[in-house]
């Protein structure tokens, strides 16, 4: 029997937080055990958190605990054991993981590593049930798991959105408009965008404008207050609040030509007509239609090492280790409490 330790949230108030022991029973034919090594932990996580009923998110990582469920976080884990052919003990895997020491899985091998087709997965979205090999995986690199387990979840969402953007000739704007700048997805997102012929425009806390304007990303960068300049603008927003989205259309009018919410960092979900929601796997699904797999994965690939060239000096990257610092983390970001000069990298 092996001990296993998950921390899980209460659905319906994020802060409170509880340690579970229980132990594993032996695996069954099929099935692979997980050793849940090094994760990391950002705003996406309690978005994850906060929009779990509607998008499923409580469902990956199910919990018998009455009332309670398991946040998903990214990173590696180690197969401890195996019953499946070609996925031996000792393999590393990057992929999408709970805040447990354990996870059990129902592997199907693919080239590149497996998909978990455990039944209580089987309806949730795809993205999340692929697990990559790290020898399988041409772009990692063991010295950059750090990197990886903090900015590869985002910066593929922030690669599709700006190349959707481009796509669409950024919709005859000349500024494009993001919220939360400080973000790792945003400005991921402002990196893709960088010399493209667009003005960015940075909007974040007034305590944020230093680090955002430290980036050297933006055009500008201004605090949510300030007053943005009438012109043609796409607004990308990532953090989900209602009077930004107010004041914004309220100011630019009809030169707002396209309004695309990406996260909520506010924690608040408001859904507004003017909106249209990001949905990456859809710009995923057509760039793999133009360019093929492997062209899709050339291209990510280099904006990928472009970034992360950079984002050691943007970041400093804070360890943490086992459930009780795993916590502390939480319920710092939770808080908006972390300072977006420094990011959290947990191992179990
Ligand atoms: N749709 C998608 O596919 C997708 C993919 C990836 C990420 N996202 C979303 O993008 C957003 C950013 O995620 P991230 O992981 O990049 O974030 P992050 O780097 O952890 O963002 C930190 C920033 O978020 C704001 N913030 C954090 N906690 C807050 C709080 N409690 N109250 C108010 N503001 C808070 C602050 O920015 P400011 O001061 O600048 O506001 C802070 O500097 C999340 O909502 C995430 O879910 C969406």
């Amino acid at each position: 029997m092996i001990s296993r330790w998950t921390v899980v949230v209460a659905r319906d108030d994020l802060t409170k937080t509880e340690v579970l022991h229980d132990e594993l029973p032996a695996l069954t034919d099929g099935e692979a055990l997980l050793r849940v090594d090094r994760v990391g932990l950002t705003a996406n996580n309690v978005t994850y958190g906060v929009i779990a009923d509607v998008i499923g998110y409580w469902r990956f990582f199910p919990t018998t605990a009455e009332g309670r469920g398991v946040i998903p976080v990214w990173g590696f884990a180690d197969v401890v054991e195996s019953t499946v052919d070609g996925l031996p003990a000792g393999t590393r895997v990057y992929g999408y993981l709970p805040m447990a020491s354990h996870l059990v899985v129902r592997p199907k091998l693919t080239s590149s590593g497996f998909v978990d087709v455990s039944e209580h997965r089987a309806d949730l979205p795809a993205v999340y049930n692929s697990y990559l090999v790290t020898t399988s995986d041409p772009a990692y690199d063991p010295r950059l798991e750090d990197l990886q387990v903090l900015y590869r979840p985002l910066f593929l969402t922030s690669f599709l959105l700006a190349d959707r953007l481009a796509d669409n000739g950024f919709y005859g704007a000349r500024t494009v408009v993001i919220s939360s700048a400080s973000s790792k997805t945003a400005f991921g997102t402002a990196q893709c965008l960088h010399n493209q012929g667009v003005r960015l425009v940075g909007l974040t806390s007034p305590r944020n404008v230093e680090f955002t304007k430290s980036l050297g990303l933006y055009d500008s960068v201004l605090p949510y207050d300030a007053a943005v300049d009438v012109e043609p603008a796409v607004y990308l927003d990532f953090s989900g609040s209602a009077d930004l989205r107010a004041t914004l259309h309220d100011r630019l009018g009809s030169e707002l030509v396209k309004d695309i919410s990406i996260g909520l960092t506010h924690q608040a979900a408001s859904a507004d007509p003017r909106s249209e929601f990001f949905f990456a796997p859809e710009q995923l699904r057509k760039r793999t239609a133009d360019w093929g797999s492997d062209g899709l994965a050339q291209r990510f690939g280099e904006a990928w090492r472009g970034f992360t060239a950079r984002a050691g000096d943007w970041v400093g990257v804070v360890g943490h280790s086992g459930p009780d610092e795993l916590i502390e983390v939480w319920q710092a970001v939770l808080q908006g409490k972390t300072n977006p000069n420094t990011a959290d990298v947990i191992t179990f």
